[in-house]
C-alpha cells in the first residue's frame, strides 16, 4: 500500500540501505515505483535483508557490498545505475561507543560523507537526503524542539552529525544547484508490519525498545529503567518515539519536495508526542500480552529528562505527518522479535 508515488528521481542510491531505517525506506520507495540501489558494507546488517525486502515488495533491489569510502566503487555505482538522488543512511550510531572510539566515528561518518559528496560532485548528482538526528539539539533549552533550536552536541556521535550538517550547508552555499535535506530523526522504533524486517542490534541493545523486546522474548532477565527522579510526570525519561514506517514515508515525501527546493534544509521527523519509559513498558505489555519485568536503577550518564519534536515544519513543507501510534510501534516490534526467533522467518511472514 504505497502512500507516496513519485515520478521524479527514478533511480535512488541508499548508502547504508541494508540497515534498520534504510531497509524500511527501500520498501516504501520500491512500492512507490522507484528503482533503488542499496550500497552497504554490511558492518551492521546482513545480506538476508535483501531477500526479505523482495518478499515484501516482490522486487529485488540492486545491492552493492562496499564502503562509502571506496571512492572508485562508489563512483562506478552512481554512474552504472544512472543514480539521480542519494539517501545517506550509512554511519555508526551508538552514542556510548562513540565516546570510546571517537576516531572511528569521525572516520566513518564524516570522512565517509566527504567521500560520498566528492563522488556526487563528480557525477553531477546534487540531490541528497541525509539521516540527521535530534542529537544535534544537545540539552533541550525548550520543548518541543523546533528546527530553530540552537545546535550543540553532547557526545562524539552527535558531533559527527553536526559536522556533517555544517558541511552540507557550506556545500549548498557554494553551489545553488544542490538540493539537500537533513531529516532530524527523533526515536525511531517498530518494524514493518510483515515482521520480516526490523531492528536487530548485535549484542545487548542500548536502546529502550529492542531491550524491552528481548526481555519479553526471555533473552534478557529484566529492563533497567534509568532513573525515576526526572522532572517528568512519572519521573522516567520522556522521548518522541516514531514508527519506522512513518519515518520511511517521510523520506519518500521529501523527494518531490526537494525537486522544487534548491538549498539545504533541516526538518524534524517526530510525532510531537512524548512517552515516558514506564508508558513504553505498559504499552509493550499490552501489545505483546506479556508483562515486562523491570527495576529502577540510577540515571544513565548523558540522558536528558525529555526530548520531543515540534513536527510542524514537516507537515507544512512535506505534507507529511506520523500516522501510526504507540500500539503499532510495540506490536510490530514484538512481531519482528518473534520472527527472528523463527527459522522460517525468511520464507514467510507470521500472523499477529
Ligand atoms: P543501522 O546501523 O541499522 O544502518 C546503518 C547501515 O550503514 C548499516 O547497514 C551498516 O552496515 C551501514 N554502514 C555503516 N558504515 C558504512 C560505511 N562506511 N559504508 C557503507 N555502509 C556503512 O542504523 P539505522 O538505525 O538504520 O540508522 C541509519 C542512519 O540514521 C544512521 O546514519 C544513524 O546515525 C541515523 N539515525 C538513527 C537513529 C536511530 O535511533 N536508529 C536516530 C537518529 C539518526
Ligand atoms: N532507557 C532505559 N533503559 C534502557 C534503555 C533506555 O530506561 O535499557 C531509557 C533512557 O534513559 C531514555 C529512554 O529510555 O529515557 C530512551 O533511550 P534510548 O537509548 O532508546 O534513546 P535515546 O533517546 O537515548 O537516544 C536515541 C538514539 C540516539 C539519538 C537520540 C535522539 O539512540 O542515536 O535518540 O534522536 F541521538
Amino acid at each position: 500500500m504505497p502512500v507516496y508515488k513519485s515520478d521524479c528521481f527514478v533511480n535512488i542510491l541508499l548508502t547504508g540501505g541494508m540497515g534498520y531505517i534504510g531497509s524500511h525506506v527501500a520498501v516504501v520507495l520500491l512500492q512507490a515505483g522507484h528503482r533503488v540501489v542499496l550500497y552497504d558494507n554490511l558492518s551492521n546488517s546482513d545480506a538476508g535483508v535483501l531477500v526479505r525486502i523482495e518478499q515484501i515488495t516482490g522486487k529485488m533491489p540492486i545491492f552493492i557490498q562496499a564502503d562509502i569510502r571506496a571512492a572508485e566503487t562508489l563512483a562506478d555505482a552512481l554512474k552504472q545505475h544512472a543514480v539521480e538522488a542519494v539517501m545517506h543512511f550509512a554511519g555508526l550510531k551508538a552514542v556510548g561507543e562513540s565516546a570510546q572510539k571517537p576516531i572511528e566515528y569521525y572516520a566513518n561518518n564524516v570522512e565517509g560523507t566527504i567521500s560520498l559528496l566528492e563522488a556526487m560532485c563528480k557525477a553531477e548528482i546534487r540531490t541528497l537526503v541525509f539521516s540527521g538526528s535530534a542529537a544535534v539539539y544537545g540539552e533541550p533549552q525548550y520543548l518541543p524542539l523546533d528546527e530553530m533550536h540552537p545546535l550543540s552536541a553532547t557526545n562524539p556521535y552527535g558531533r559527527t552529525k553536526l559536522h556533517i550538517e555544517e558541511m552540507l550547508r557550506d556545500l549548498s552555499a557554494s553551489n545553488p544547484l544542490w538540493c539537500i535535506v537533513c531529516l532530524r530523526y527523533f526515536n525511531p522504533v517498530g518494524a514493518h508490519e510483515s515482521g520480516l524486517i526490523g531492528e536487530n542490534p548485535v549484542g545487548i541493545p542500548n536502546n529502550l525498545m529492542p531491550y524491552i523486546a528481548r526481555v519479553v522474548a526471555g533473552e534478557l532477565k529484566e529492563l533497567s529503567v534509568f532513573g525515576n527522579d526526572y522532572p517528568t510526570p512519572d519521573g522516567t525519561g520522556v522521548r518522541d518515539y516514531i514508527h519506522v514506517m512513518d519515518l520511511a514515508e517521510g523520506h519518500a515525501a521529501s523527494l518531490p519536495w526537494l525537486a522544487e527546493h534548491p538549498g539545504c534544509y533541516a526538518i524534524n521527523l517526530g510525532t510531537g508526542q512524548g512517552y515516558s519509559v514506564l508508558e513504553m513498558v505498559a504499552a509493550f505489555a499490552s501489545a505483546s500480552g506479556h508483562a515486562v519485568p523491570f527495576q529502577i536503577v540510577p540515571r544513565r550518564t548523558g540522558d536528558v529528562a525529555a526530548c520531543y519534536a515540534n513536527p510542524g515544519k514537516a507537515g507544512r513543507e512535506l505534507g507529511w505527518r506520523a500516522r501510526r501510534g504507540l500500539f503499532d510501534m510495540c506490536a510490530s516490534t514484538w512481531k519482528f522479535q518473534r520472527c527472528i526467533g523463527l527459522e522460517s522467518c525468511t520464507s514467510r511472514a507470521i500472523s499477529p
